[in-house]
């Protein structure tokens, strides 16, 4: 499974660098720009499933406070950005057409069983990751076969055996730790390798000459000439 069969070019938190971060709107601007995935974060609050990028309000919203201090409820009052709302996972997949791969990002605990089960549900290719290695490994337990990635911004001497002990279909480095021996040795592996975050178009054909299987940006608009 790959988010695109060449080089993929996956809207980060949707656009976030030119519509507000992970809101149907900042996905429907990533679309217009034919990018081939995008990627999102996921919380569970109340038993919901939120997208939203940090464990407070503060910096996305018009509210402040810890996520697990609202209902969902509350949360969904809140302005995320230009009015928009913090949606659910359910909405921005409704949002995203099948032909779009979708990267779900597990931030918050607790959140692998309950991805899986509405995953399952929808026919994009997907592709499940968390810095939170512990989470992914319980999201591979529940068995939905669904490929991961770990990921890492800091890179770890033992990343490759993390990555085997996962059975991973993809490796997701920082653009900071994306030297060419390491892309070299993580493709060797057998392992996809995705970069984040990629707003410059010389850096990603760079990347791309390294071996990199595509890069998450918050600009897709400037990255159409790989779409
Ligand atoms: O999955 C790549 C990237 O989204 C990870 O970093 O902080 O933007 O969630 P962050
Ligand atoms: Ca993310």
């Amino acid at each position: 499974m790959s988010l695109s069969a060449d080089f993929s070019i996956i809207g980060h938190r949707g656009a976030a660098g030119i519509e507000p971060e992970n809101t149907l709107r900042g996905f429907k601007r990533a679309l217009e720009h034919q990018v081939h995935a995008v990627e999102f974060d996921v919380y569970q609050i109340d038993r919901e499933l939120v997208v939203i990028h940090d464990d407070t309000v503060d910096r996305t919203t018009n509210g402040t406070g810890a996520l697990t201090d609202f209902s969902f409820e509350r949360l969904r009052q809140l302005d995320a950005g230009d009015g928009e709302r913090i949606p659910t996972l359910i909405e921005v997949l409704d949002l995203v057409p099948p032909s779009v791969g979708v990267n779900v990002e597990l931030k918050g605990p607790g959140t692998a069983t309950a991805v899986a089960e509405v995953l399952r549900q929808y026919s994009h290719r997907q592709l499940v990751s968390s810095f939170d290695h512990e989470e992914l490994r319980q999201f591979v337990a529940g068995g939905s076969g669904i490929p991961i990635a770990p990921l890492f911004g800091r890179w770890r001497e033992n990343g490759l055996e993390i990555a085997r002990a996962l059975k991973a279909h993809a490796v997701n480095i920082s653009d900071r730790i994306a030297i060419p021996e390491r892309v070299t040795d993580i493709v060797a592996a057998g392992f996809a390798c995705h970069v984040f975050t990629v707003n410059d178009v010389q850096r990603a054909k760079d990347l791309k000459e390294m071996g990199v299987s595509g890069v998450f940006t918050d600009r897709p608009d400037l990255f159409t000439e790989f779409t």
